[in-house]
């Protein structure tokens, strides 16, 4: 009998495809996936660490968990408990001193030995893996098996070394690794053979991307696009997350000669003032963000721009923060996240003393978000009236409705057959709200199939 596989995944994309990947290495082992971990025989939770007090709610979670386990086993039924993903990375050992039912802890390069570690702490009791050995796990992961449907991730990078003082990522994820062109260029075939159209390639530091490539030579992220883009049925390719320092001439020229890249980049900056760039060695100034964007706009002029940033770093003043602000009426965004600085165990800035208060933090956090809500809706509302080709990818809420993407990654409703899944579409948009877009396909040409 099939056993029943829950994974609960928290945090970036890159966690959603690590999810995928342990579904698969698992699969060959007897376990299917369900979507409730009720009756399940084995839970993994895949965590993140990025946001505050991810340990608590991974703990909290866990004794939610532990009530099934203790349900189950008063009929005699077994479930392994596993913890993967950064927090899983960042506790160790000390989760199954706090959490001693947790069957498995395992951090994000240890995946592609799930099975072996399954059966260990079946014989042996817990078993803690956060060693860093990232380079067997992409060769000893077997492919993706399910199709992700008309966009799929494609992790090509992991972790960073650029330590900005703020952030976990380094400790978590470990050193920068980019999986060779061979592998990725493989796996992009087999999931346009499989019926994706989109690809969005996922790292840490995606742009910092530098794989063996299969002519000797080490190919940069631009390299690894153009490849890409000539695999027929390929039609859109993104990629996330990227960082100022590391978008080079090459990827630059990428953006206004390969019509499959997306006119789409999420580059976060984080703060407007150089003084606390400074001080989160983020390694460039506000000056550089800005003549960066005024290159990337020169080489594709639609190209819209997504960011990150974080309000009440300590030590930011009011003179900063308005940098900040400046900054966001500079570049005018599409899309943003924005953040209250929290401090994280093990970083440099979670050590400073000169903290914001919370009040001033929130205070900023609402004055940047309207800034750039309104930022949003203004560029939505400018794609009204336009035509523009939407990438169907799943049911609408009504009947006959589907959801697809513009290129600029908005959400588009559209009055389409169910057949129409998976398919690129002209549509003219009728109408915006801040979240998304609503518009009529043009031509339903629909093959048969
Ligand atoms: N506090 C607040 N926001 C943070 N981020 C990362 N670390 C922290 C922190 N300690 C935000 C950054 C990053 C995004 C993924 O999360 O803006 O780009
Ligand atoms: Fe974290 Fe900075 Fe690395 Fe991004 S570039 S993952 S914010 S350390």
């Amino acid at each position: 009998m099939k056993k029943k596989l829950f994974i609960k995944t928290y945090g970036c994309q890159m966690n959603v495809y690590d999810s995928a990947r342990m579904a698969d290495v698992l699969a060959p082992h007897g376990y299917a996936p369900v979507d409730a971990p009720d009756d399940a025989d084995m839970v993994i939770l895949n965590t993140c660490h990025i946001r505050e007090k991810a340990a608590e709610k991974v703990y909290s979670e866990l004794g939610r968990i532990r009530l099934i386990r203790e349900r189950r086993a008063a009929l005699g039924r077994k479930t392994v408990i596993a913890v993967a993903g950064c927090v899983a990375q960042a506790e160790g050992e000390e989760m199954r001193a706090r959490a001693p039912f947790v069957d498995l802890v395992l951090g994000p390069q240890t995946y592609h030995r799930l099975p072996e570690m399954v059966a260990r702490a079946a014989r042996a009791g817990g078993v803690v893996a956060t060693d860093f050995p990232v380079e067997a796990k992409f060769d000893e992961l077997p492919e993706a098996s399910a199709p992700q449907g008309p966009s799929a991730f494609l992790t090509v990078q992991e972790g960073c070394d650029k330590f900005c003082t703020f952030c976990v990522v380094p400790y978590t994820r470990g050193a920068e690794f980019s999986r060779p062109a061979a592998q990725v260029l493989a796996e992009a075939r087999k999931l346009a053979a499989q019926g994706s159209a989109e690809i969005t390639l996922l790292g840490q530091n995606v742009n910092a991307y530098r794989g063996a490539g299969p002519d000797g030579e080490s190919w940069g992220l631009a390299r690894l696009v153009r490849a890409l883009a000539e695999i027929p049925g390929l039609a859109r390719l993104r990629y996330t997350t990227s960082h100022p320092r590391d978008m080079d001439a090459a990827l630059i020229a990428a953006h206004g000669e390969v019509p499959a890249l997306m006119p789409f980049l999420h580059l976060p900056v984080q703060s407007g003032s150089d003084r606390i760039l400074a001080a989160m060695n983020r390694g460039h100034r506000a000056a550089d963000y800005l003549a960066l964007v005024e290159r990337l706009r020169r080489a594709r002029p639609d190209l819209a721009l997504s960011s990150d940033f974080i309000v009440g770093f300590p030590g930011e003043t009011e003179a900063d923060f308005e940098a900040t602000l400046a900054l966001v009426r500079a570049v005018d965004f599409a899309q943003a996240f924005s953040f209250k600085y929290s401090p994280r165990p093990g970083t440099p800035a979670a050590l400073a003393e000169d903290r914001v208060p919370e009040e001033i933090k929130t205070a900023r956090l609402h004055r940047l978000q309207a800034e750039l809500w309104e930022q949003q809706r203004r560029f939505n509302e400018s794609k009204v009236g336009t035509v523009m080709p939407v990438l169907l990818e799943k049911p609408g809420r009504h009947a006959g409705q589907l959801v697809g993407r513009s290129p600029w990654l908005q959400p588009v409703h559209l009055d389409a057959p169910a057949r129409a899944m998976g398919r690129i579409v002209e549509a003219r948009i009728g109408a915006a709200t801040i979240n998304s877009l609503a518009g009529r396909a043009l031509v339903m040409e629909v093959a048969a199939a």
